[in-house]
């Protein structure tokens, strides 16, 4: 058996930007209400011209610059997503044409905002066994695509993104690699979190057009809840998996949904928040990129560096969740 290893790692946020403000004119909500239930100050939007495939193409090309590797090396890619640019074909598929990667398998893989954790998971598998030696790992999505501007329970939450993590076999000594990694569904629960219409159980039809339920719907509470009390467990799980106590994690990157999460899941484990990576107010909630974003991010200012022990944690809808740790 092999280890697998965070090569390098790259993000996309679009150039666009809709603050708090530009809500209040859309929604009944204000700026103040916003931030102080959410953290949340600004979030990005893709150009009107531009999917999903497209920020996991600028993202890629940054982790393979930092990874000192070129697309002809990568055996595999994985975009993690529930916005992919159509129903069909993936999205990996046109991320693969668009980086200039030939005949490799690519597949998307769609846990939610725990997508990125379930794509790491799967990544060390193909690497673990021998089968693949190069994965380049995508969490990307187009949210703004699914929101309705009319909902201000869901419309002030979520942006567009796309981060990279370019996963490769590691040396035998070498003390950084994936370390663990765990992923959990409690599909019970799935009616809390979902966009009921315009799949194929509820194809696109005037009465959805009408009723809105290709949208995002979200039982806000319900969900506040079960994240911080999953996130927690799964941080849990990880560091029981590798023996390892909160003071020996160098920084936790959960998924960056809202800035009270985040708050409580310190609380529940007894972590510093100066040691959690926190990007929610710049971003929003990117779902599946949120962590290799706030990642790269941490990484680009100089927080996060090679050596250190990093705890990855993630909740989203399914319900789904993770954790990983990793020695960068
Ligand atoms: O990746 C996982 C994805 N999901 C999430 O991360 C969402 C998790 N949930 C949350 O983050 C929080 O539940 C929200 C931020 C969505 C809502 O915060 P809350 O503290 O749970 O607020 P609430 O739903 O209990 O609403 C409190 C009040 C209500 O008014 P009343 O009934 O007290 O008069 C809401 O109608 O705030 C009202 N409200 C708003 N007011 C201004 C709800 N949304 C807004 C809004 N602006 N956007």
């Amino acid at each position: 058996m092999f280890r697998s290893k965070v090569a390098g790692v790259g993000s996309f946020l679009p150039e666009k930007v809709i603050t708090n403000f530009d809500l209040e004119k859309m929604v009944e909500t204000s700026s103040e209400w916003i931030i102080q239930r959410t953290g949340i100050e600004r979030r990005h939007m893709v150009d009107e011209n531009e999917g999903t495939s497209d920020m996991c193409v600028r993202a890629g090309n940054k982790a393979l610059a930092h990874a000192g590797m070129t697309v002809d090396q990568i055996d595999l890619i994985i975009v993690c997503t529930l916005t992919p640019d159509y129903k069909m074909p993936a999205a990996a598929c046109l991320v693969q044409a668009k980086l200039g990667a030939r005949n490799i398998m690519s597949f998307d893989l769609n846990a939610a905002c725990s997508g990125f954790v379930y794509g790491l998971f799967v990544a060390d598998q193909f690497i673990k066994t021998g089968v693949y030696k190069n994965v380049m790992v995508f969490g990307a999505e187009n949210l703004t695509r699914l929101l309705n501007y009319k909902d201000r329970d869901t419309c002030i939450l979520f942006g567009d993104a796309a981060g990279c993590f370019i996963m490769t076999r590691a040396e035998e000594n070498d003390p950084n690699y994936l370390m663990t990694a765990h992923a959990h569904a409690e599909g019970s629960l799935a009616e809390l979190l979902w966009a009921k219409g315009g799949g194929t159980r509820y194809p696109f039809s005037q009465e959805v057009w009408d009723t809105g339920s290709h949208y995002m719907q979200m039982k806000g509470k319900e969900i506040f809840k079960n994240a911080t009390r999953t996130m927690a467990t799964a941080c849990h799980e990880a560091m029981d998996a590798v023996n390892l106590k909160p003071d020996q994690i160098d920084w936790i990157v959960p998924h960056q949904a809202n800035m009270r999460i985040t708050e409580a899941v310190a609380s529940h484990l007894d972590f510093p928040m100066e040691k959690i990576v926190s990007t929610v107010h710049e971003t929003g909630n990117t779902s599946a990129a949120s962590i290799p974003v706030a990642f790269d991010i941490a990484m680009q200012d100089g927080r996060i560096q090679r050596g250190q022990t990093i705890l990855l944690t993630a909740f989203g809808a399914g319900l789904t969740s993770g954790s990983a740790i990793l020695r960068f």
